[in-house]
């Protein structure tokens, strides 16, 4: 990871599963080719939800559905865009993303999100959308986003505009 700042920032807090799922959503139909987002955060904080959240919004046909790859670090999904989602729980800190063949789906033609981000370090690509979960108690969380890099920061600002006046207020749950 780079000392970089991010160019904006924007806090939400979700009160449940479903709350988190939607403003994920709403990121998701934003995506674009290229776009990373990188979720951090501890067991159960909600990324893989999160991803389930960035697929729908990516329209990825609802059979697929999206779990943590268990034996790939990496699973791609058809959506109006290529989806990769990818999780780095398994892969030791730092370890060289050319050698698990990462680079191409980094910076290829797909979206792109990332659970475990961090473990990538300074290897994290400088143009990304970080996404900090944080428990705050049972069913809440707190949803941190940062913007590195101009289209991030677009992204994030139509996010912002889209969902952050109206209370995320899920019609299931
Ligand atoms: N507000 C909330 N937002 C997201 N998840 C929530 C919320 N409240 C409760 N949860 C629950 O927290 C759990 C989040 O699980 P999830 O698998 O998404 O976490 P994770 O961060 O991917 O964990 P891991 O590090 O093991 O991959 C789910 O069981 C979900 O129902
Ligand atoms: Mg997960």
């Amino acid at each position: 990871m780079t000392d970089d700042q991010p160019l904006l920032s924007w806090e939400r807090l979700t009160r449940n599963p479903a709350e988190t799922k939607l403003l994920a959503e709403g990121l998701g139909r934003l995506l674009q080719p290229g776009d990373v987002i990188a979720l951090m955060g501890e067991l159960g904080s909600g990324k893989t939800l999160f991803s389930q959240g960035l697929a729908r919004g990516l329209q990825v046909p609802e059979a697929y559905y999206i779990t943590s790859p268990t034996f790939a670090i990496i699973n791609e999904y058809p959506g109006r865009i290529p989806f990769y989602h990818l999780d780095l729980y398994r892969i030791s800190a730092g370890v060289d993303l050319l050698e698990l063949g990462l680079d191409e789906v980094l910076y290829g033609q797909g979206a792109v999100a990332i659970e475990w981000a961090e473990r990538l370090k300074e290897q994290l690509p400088g143009e990304r959308l970080e996404v900090h979960l944080a428990f705050s108690g049972e069913a809440a969380r707190h949803l941190d986003f940062l913007a590195f890099g101009v289209k991030p920061e677009l992204r994030l600002q139509a996010l912002i505009e889209n969902m952050g006046n109206t209370r995320v207020r899920p019609s299931f749950e």
